[in-house]
């Protein structure tokens, strides 16, 4: 089993679009996944399901200890996802004093089988707090999923200090497993001096897959669907299937 957080402290990047279509990807390409919204925003879930749909279970319950994981687990047509809710916006106060309040999500992930999932995926939310912490103490690997614009690569030295310190004190597993670019117009020429940049930066780590700028990308979250259940031949269904590909292939 797999376990890889996606993310970055920056805001509307890609990083919940990614989770989703990587993971619907992955689970095209015959793998077992399951999907972890940790954004007390909620867009992963509001993006595969219906918002009147009441949920009594969610990944706050699981961090809290009032639920078992397997409780939180819901079916989306062909993988799994864990929701959130606001309610894990107060959840970062309420678990501050929890005892070791930075392994919540760790011991949520081991209560999963090894043999069900081959990859668990985590959407984390745009800052670098108690969550993000609890996402990197709890996986392998991180991908950090940066925007094809200006300033790609500002405040990113945060994370990556932060990424040191889990290393050492937390969990000595984590790595930066990859870069995704995402949100590229190859009509702009900055889009393409900025991959450059992040090429040059991060090395072999950088996908080979760039993920362009796809209207279907942005419709498909108001239809509940996947990419590949609202526009299987568009750019975004290639772009997030050579990606899916590329990560099942060890990258
Ligand atoms: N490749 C793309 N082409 C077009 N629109 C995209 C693409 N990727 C994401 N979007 C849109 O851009 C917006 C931000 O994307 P997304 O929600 O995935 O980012 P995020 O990093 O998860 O944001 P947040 O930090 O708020 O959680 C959304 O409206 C999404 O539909
Ligand atoms: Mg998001």
């Amino acid at each position: 089993m797999k376990t890889i957080a996606l993310t970055n402290q920056k805001g509307g990047v890609g990083k919940t679009t990614t989770t989703i279509n990587v993971g619907a990807g992955l689970a095209k390409l015959g793998k077992k996944v399951l999907l972890v919204d940790l954004d007390p925003q909620a867009n992963l879930t509001y993006s595969l399901r219906m918002h009147s749909h009441r949920l009594d279970k969610t990944i706050y319950h699981a961090l809290r200890g009032i639920a078992k994981a397997e409780e939180v687990i819901i079916n989306h047509n062909g993988f799994d996802f864990m929701p959130s809710s606001l309610e894990l916006s107060g959840a970062e106060l309420e678990l501050a004093s929890e005892p070791a309040r930075e392994r919540l999500l760790k011991d949520v992930i081991d209560q999963i089988k090894e043999e069900d999932y081959d990859y668990v995926l985590i959407d984390c939310p745009p800052n670098l707090g108690l969550l993000t912490l609890n996402a990197f103490t709890a996986v392998n690997d991180i991908f950090i999923v940066l925007q094809s614009e200006y300033l790609a690569l500002h405040g990113l030295s945060k994370l990556l200090d932060l990424v040191k310190v889990v290393n050492q004190r937390l969990n000595s597993d984590l790595r930066v497993g990859g870069i995704i670019c995402t949100l590229y117009d190859g009509r702009k020429n900055l889009n393409k001096e900025v991959v450059g940049h992040i090429k040059d930066y991060f090395g072999p780590k950088v996908f080979n897959t760039i993920i362009r700028d796809n209207v279907a990308l942005a419709e498909a979250p108001s239809h509940h669907k996947t990419i590949f259940e609202y526009d299987g031949n568009s750019h975004g269904a290639k772009d997030y299937l050579a990606l899916a590909k590329e990560i099942k292939n060890g990258h």
